[in-house]
C-alpha cells in the first residue's frame, strides 16, 4: 500500500502499483490533457520519491530533467510514503 501525504499531515491510501491521479484530483489538484503533455498538473515531490514510479517520457520532455517535480497524471505510486506540494 502507498500512501499520499499533501498539507503537512493529511494522507491518502492508494493501492500498490496504481496511478495517483485520482486521488490528487480529489484534494484539489487540477488536470487538463491527462497525457503528460499540458504540465497543468505539475507537483513537487518533498519526500519519497523512489516510491513512484520510474520518469515517463512525457515527464522528460516537458519537466526537462530528473529533478522534484513530477506530472500527477503520469505517476504510479509503488508503495511507502509520498510527500507532495502542489
Ligand atoms: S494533465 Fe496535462 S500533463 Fe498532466
Amino acid at each position: 500500500m502507498g500512501k499520499l501525504i499533501f498539507n503537512d499531515d493529511e494522507e491518502v491510501e492508494i493501492e500498490e502499483n496504481h496511478p495517483i491521479k485520482s486521488q490528487c484530483e480529489e484534494i484539489g489538484i487540477p488536470f487538463a490533457c491527462e497525457e503528460g503533455v499540458c504540465g497543468t498538473c505539475v507537483i513537487e515531490i518533498e519526500e519519497g520519491m523512489d516510491n513512484l514510479s520510474e520518469f515517463t517520457q512525457e515527464e522528460l520532455d516537458f519537466l526537462g530533467e530528473k529533478d522534484r517535480e513530477r506530472l500527477a497524471c503520469q505517476c504510479q505510486i509503488k508503495n511507502g510514503n509520498v510527500k507532495i506540494k502542489y
